[in-house]
């Protein structure tokens, strides 16, 4: 028997209304896949560009294939590795596909196993993929708690599926799939480059996993600007470039804070705040969306956000590819 919680949201969905969901990425603004209806009154709440897919949500990879009309023979080791989990994968559906109303008539769909216990069980019980973009209106940071998407969208959607803070904090790596010989990652995230390798070195063949050039050739998502709250951020390479004398935020690591000895200043309102250590970068990528949101609540006129070097882990990589977003230039 389901929750009661989960029979209401299911209910909802069935009527064709949109009702936030959680994964362990970030929260989603979830609709049934296949109703062109609900799909688009998701594009109206997020004020998204029309041309710009959703990725369809799955509760197994069975349900996947009965969508898809071709899959690469790796395709399965990478599922058995890495889903449930932060991972999409890009791939064929036919011309009459109940899946055009997300790919906006596109004959590729993105498709995720979200790694969420109730969000599976509300997949199962509606038995039909949901669509669904990150939870936040377009360009702003991602949802990544019930809270943030109640504060985003309040009574536009149905209801919100409370299901704690997301794990990971960042979207899910999204992979073309559609060649045999080789995987392309068109967004990174938690699972990178070096975890695929890893995965594939396992499979039979040589399969070749390279990182997206022109990435928004693809993925249309990745021309628009992201993560920007409100008050205009400028990136700075160091405290020097500062322009203003009082009014402003600065948004650093505690390293960065340490580096440059960055200290708040209650009478100029000046105020530091940090992302946290790079040698936390779970914990990082995890509140990054909660801290960008933030800087809208200090009241200030502008923010300053110091560029540093994340690492190279691919999660390091994921959170530098999101601030690179953030502040509309990327
Ligand atoms: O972790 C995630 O992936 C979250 C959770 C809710 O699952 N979802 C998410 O959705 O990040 P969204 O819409 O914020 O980002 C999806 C990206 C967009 O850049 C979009 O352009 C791209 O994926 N995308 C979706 N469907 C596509 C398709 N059929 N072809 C090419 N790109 C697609
Ligand atoms: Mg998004």
């Amino acid at each position: 028997m389901e929750s009661l919680e989960v029979t209401k949201l299911s209910k909802a969905l069935l009527e064709g209304k949109v009702v936030g969901i959680p994964t362990e990425t970030v929260y989603g603004l979830g609709a049934l896949a296949t109703n062109e209806t609900a799909v688009d009154k998701i594009y109206r709440i997020k004020n998204r560009p029309s041309d710009n897919p959703l990725i369809c949500h799955f509760y197994s990879y069975e349900q996947m294939l009965k969508y898809v009309t071709w899959v690469p023979s790796y395709l399965l080791l990478l599922v058995k590795t890495f889903s449930p989990g932060p991972i999409s994968y890009l791939l064929p559906i036919s011309p009459n596909s109940a899946l055009l109303p997300a790919t906006r008539g596109g004959l590729y769909v993105v498709c995720r196993i979200p790694d969420h216990e109730k969000t599976l069980e509300l997949l199962r019980v509606v038995n039909t993929p949901i669509a669904a973009p990150s939870a936040n209106p377009s360009g702003l940071p991602s949802a990544t708690s019930a809270k943030m998407v109640f504060d985003y969208f309040g009574d536009q959607v149905a209801g919100v599926l409370d299901g704690g803070r997301s794990e990971v904090g960042l979207e899910s790596t999204i992979l073309d799939c559609r060649n045999q010989d080789r995987v392309i990652i068109l967004r990174p995230g938690k699972i990178g480059k070096r975890e695929i390798e890893e995965c594939l070195n396992h499979y039979e063949e040589k399969i070749r996993v390279e990182e997206y050039q022109v990435s928004h050739e693809v993925v249309p998502g990745n021309k628009y600007p992201h993560y920007s709250p409100t008050t205009p951020i400028v990136k700075i390479q160091s405290p020097q470039q500062i322009t203003t004398t009082s009014n402003y935020l600065i948004l650093a690591s505690d390293e960065g804070v340490k580096k440059y000895n960055l200290k708040a200043d209650a009478q100029k309102s000046i105020y530091i705040q940090s992302f946290g250590s790079l040698l936390s970068l779970d914990h990082v990528a995890q509140h990054l969306y909660e801290n960008l949101l933030r800087v809208d609540q200090y009241g200030i006129s502008q923010a300053y956000l110091l560029e540093e070097d994340w690492g190279e882990s691919s999660i390091g990589k994921s959170i530098q590819n999101r601030l690179s977003k953030v502040g509309g230039s990327f």
